[in-house]
């Protein structure tokens, strides 16, 4: 009886993901800020400005007039005009408000993707250290994750040479990029990219671009694969460039057989996606000038780390091209994230979070805070690393 008990409420083998790490260090911070010292967070990777004022403006509007109802399945019609029409303003691309698909978050944009595209089974690659939840995701619907480690060899990016090498290994049914990436914060170029597409789709490899960090570049500009080929999956959200993490509102530029499928997932998963979230989303656009404000901001903050974290010691790191973070490799030491915490009062994320492998010589910094931030965080780990 107490056997047929147990069974009943063991989860299944799939649901077995690692938790993500950033989650102990936010609990760690707490507890120190709870006795009573000052933490400065660079663990976690959202923005500190607030959603748009346009947004905001917008939805308080529709609470009072609108009846907050289901929308179709794939987003407002208006919604998805706007999303085309910014791929015109931002990319000049063309394209048809029928391949885009709103999402809860790009996060959802994954399921998604990963459930049109793939059979469980089928062996999808991705950087590693790369985003945790992309081979999550892909595990949880039965699928292989396929981790290709980059280095700078390779300008910290898949090439052409490494797909190619694991695709001869066991072919490859899907390849997951992402420019800007989150944790290095690397950039591929606009040509590293389109090479990368053409040689995936000429031995029926899948891609799908994670551009949720688009917007965010300081190095130059981002590359859509969008504009490289019809067939790429492009995933995207509000939740970076327009500082609207809890919104959770996101979208899918999808090939146009994809549509329909997506379609009939979104109606059984999600129904729609949250209705005033979809609202504010499409007046997050009229913000350009708010956001652009922003994104100076974390060129400002990108600027302190860049000249302060060298004359602090902390002097390896990968290239800072864009999203808002910074990849130090502190081999020197395996505990450095949590020494940095304790002892320093600096809160980062280790990188076994990003790279079970290699990531425990690495640290990332999230730099998305107030520019007094980064100036504390910098001169805190300066003198820590004189006392250690
Ligand atoms: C690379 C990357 N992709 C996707 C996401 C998910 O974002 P959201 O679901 O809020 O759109 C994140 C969040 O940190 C991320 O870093």
């Amino acid at each position: 009886m107490l056997d047929a008990a147990k069974r009943l409420i063991t989860a299944s083998a799939r649901s077995d993901v690692a938790p993500f790490m950033v989650m102990d260090v936010m609990a760690a911070a707490a507890r120190l800020e709870a006795r009573g010292r000052r933490v400065v967070h660079m663990e976690v990777g959202q923005p500190a400005a607030p959603a748009p004022s346009s947004a905001i403006a917008v939805t308080r509007a529709a609470l009072e007039t609108a009846r907050i109802a289901y929308t179709e399945a794939l987003g407002i019609p208006s919604l998805r005009a706007r999303i085309a029409r910014h791929y015109a303003e931002s990319y000049g691309l063309n394209l048809d408000p029928a391949r885009v698909v709103v999402t809860t978050g790009s996060s959802a944009g994954f399921l998604l993707a990963f459930l049109a595209l793939f059979e469980p089974g089928e062996r999808v690659a991705m950087a590693r250290p790369g985003y945790p939840p992309y081979r999550h995701i892909l595990t949880v619907l039965g699928c292989e994750p396929v981790p290709i480690e980059i280095s700078e060899d390779t300008r910290w990016s898949i090439t052409v040479e490494s797909l190619l090498a694991a695709h001869r290994r066991a072919p490859l049914r899907g390849v997951l990029v992402a420019s800007p990436a989150n944790p290095t914060g690397t950039m591929m170029t606009g040509q590293a990219l389109a090479d990368l597409v053409a040689a995936a789709e000429a031995e029926g490899i899948r891609v799908i671009s994670d551009e949720i960090y688009h917007g965010l570049d300081y190095a130059f500009a981002a590359e859509t694969a969008a504009r490289l080929s019809e067939r790429a999956v492009v995933i995207n959200s509000f939740s970076k460039y327009f500082c609207m993490t809890g919104w959770r509102v996101g979208w899918m530029v999808v090939p146009p057989p994809l549509v329909r499928p997506i379609e009939r997932l979104q109606q059984n998963l999600a129904i729609s996606v949250p209705t005033l979230s979809q609202i504010a989303a499409e007046a997050a656009f009229d913000a350009r000038a708010e956001m652009e404000e922003v994104k100076h901001g974390y060129e400002q903050n990108r600027r302190i780390l860049l000249d302060g974290l060298p004359k602090a010691g902390l002097d390896k790191f990968l290239p800072v091209d864009g999203a808002f973070y910074l990849y130090a490799d502190v081999s020197r030491s395996f505990d450095f994230a949590s020494r940095m915490l304790q002892e320093a009062g600096v809160a980062a994320t280790p990188g076994i979070d990003f790279d079970p492998v290699n990531g425990k010589h690495f640290v990332r910094f999230c730099y998305a805070g107030s520019a007094e931030e980064m100036r504390e965080a910098v001169s805190r780990i300066g003198d820590w690393l004189k006392r250690s």
